[in-house]
């Protein structure tokens, strides 16, 4: 299976994975193939990366990092607290017991423990457009990925992940024209944003089902270690440590989704991002711990590597997550390479990646 933007899919090609919708429902089966209709439905619905089925990769697989039903789940439970805190929708029970939160949590982290990788194609977590929900779920997951990796206890992980599910809570209260607005903000616009930390610390400070570290993941996630974040500029450890995981996922996440006002983060792009703020912006022993779990090229990318060939990532290295096995397929000059040959980056000291083409 291969990975490419959907924009650069052409007639013809076979779909390598079952596309589905925010709501769960079967968009477009595996195996289909795509016409200028689908590829331009796609696009509109926001999927802008796509696995493709070929030859070259069929030995490829990339198996997603929790079950499609298990994500839905989550989101459903995600949607429920946040139209539950933000008051849209009334129940008498506490949010975590009203919306199933501690279910989906516990259910991703029984999944996350059994698959055990270490190393994450993280691009199989992106083929959905429902921005705050599935945000708050893919931040969940990374979160709970570096925090099983940590040995933290069960108790922690349900903490972590609650928080996580919950960290943009405060945004229920933006209205949506501002949060996607293309433009420049106004200063009125801008001042709403910035309050969605404390106002998602408010919303759930009177629901005692709520951890008390859940409310501080949601003041702090924007807090960033040289004292730049907001919205009380704290620096260094005066910010919890669930707060710096989030601080990290939040951004990560929010990179390699397509927004509004700017074309998504390829994963390496949004690795290098994280890494050049590590020790300043974000604290440098929760990146580190961050970026042994991620790969920046992920399973099925296409490349081009110094050489001039191109390549497709089939294997990934948890020794040297950028230094992954790819199998050449094509020459400099363009010419297809018959039978297509392998190497493992991480052996040949002077072959790199050049660019990401697919
Ligand atoms: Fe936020």
């Amino acid at each position: 299976m291969r990975i490419i933007a959907t924009d650069r899919a052409e007639p013809g090609m076979r779909l390598g994975k079952s596309i589905y919708g925010p709501d769960g429902k079967l968009l477009l089966g595996i195996g289909i193939e795509l016409t200028d209709y689908y590829i331009q439905r796609l696009l509109d619905l926001g999927v802008f990366m796509i696995y493709i089925d070929d030859p070259l990769t069929r030995d490829v697989e990339i198996e997603p990092l929790i079950d499609e039903e298990t994500r839905l789940k989550a989101v459903n439970a995600v949607k429920k607290a946040l139209l539950l805190a933000s008051g849209t929708m009334k129940d008498k029970r506490g949010i975590l017991e009203a919306s199933g939160l501690v279910e989906a949590v516990d259910m991703i982290t029984d999944e996350l423990a059994t698959k055990k990788r270490t190393l994450i194609s993280v691009l199989d977590l992106k083929c959905y457009n429902n921005y705050t929900y599935e945000h708050s779920v893919n931040c969940c997951v990374l979160g709970l990925i570096m925090g099983i990796n940590s040995s933290y206890n069960e108790f922690k992980l349900r903490n972590l992940g609650l928080g996580l599910l919950l960290h943009d809570i405060g945004k229920m209260l933006i209205p949506n024209e501002i949060l996607n607005k293309p433009g420049t903000l106004d200063p009125f616009e801008f001042k709403q944003i910035m309050a969605h930390p404390q106002n998602g610390y408010r919303l759930l400070q009177h629901d005692d089902s709520i951890p008390p570290v859940a409310r501080i993941i949601c003041l702090q996630h924007h807090e960033r270690c040289d004292g730049s974040g907001y919205p009380r500029s704290l620096a260094g450890d005066s910010i919890h440590e669930f707060s710096k995981i989030a601080a990290v996922v939040d951004v990560y996440d929010a990179l390699t989704s397509d927004r509004v006002y700017r074309r998504a983060y390829r994963p390496h792009q949004a690795v290098a991002y994280i890494k050049a703020q590590s020790g300043h912006r974000f604290d440098n022993y929760t990146v580190q711990g961050f970026l042994k779990h991620i790969a920046p090229y992920p399973l099925g990318t296409t490349v081009r590597l110094t050489t001039g060939d191109e390549a497709v990532v089939v294997a990934l290295n948890e020794k040297a997550p950028d230094r992954p096995t790819v199998r050449l397929f094509r020459d400099k000059f363009g010419t297809d390479i018959d039978p297509v040959q392998e190497i493992d980056l991480s052996k040949e000291e002077n072959v790199h990646i050049l660019e990401v083409v697919s």
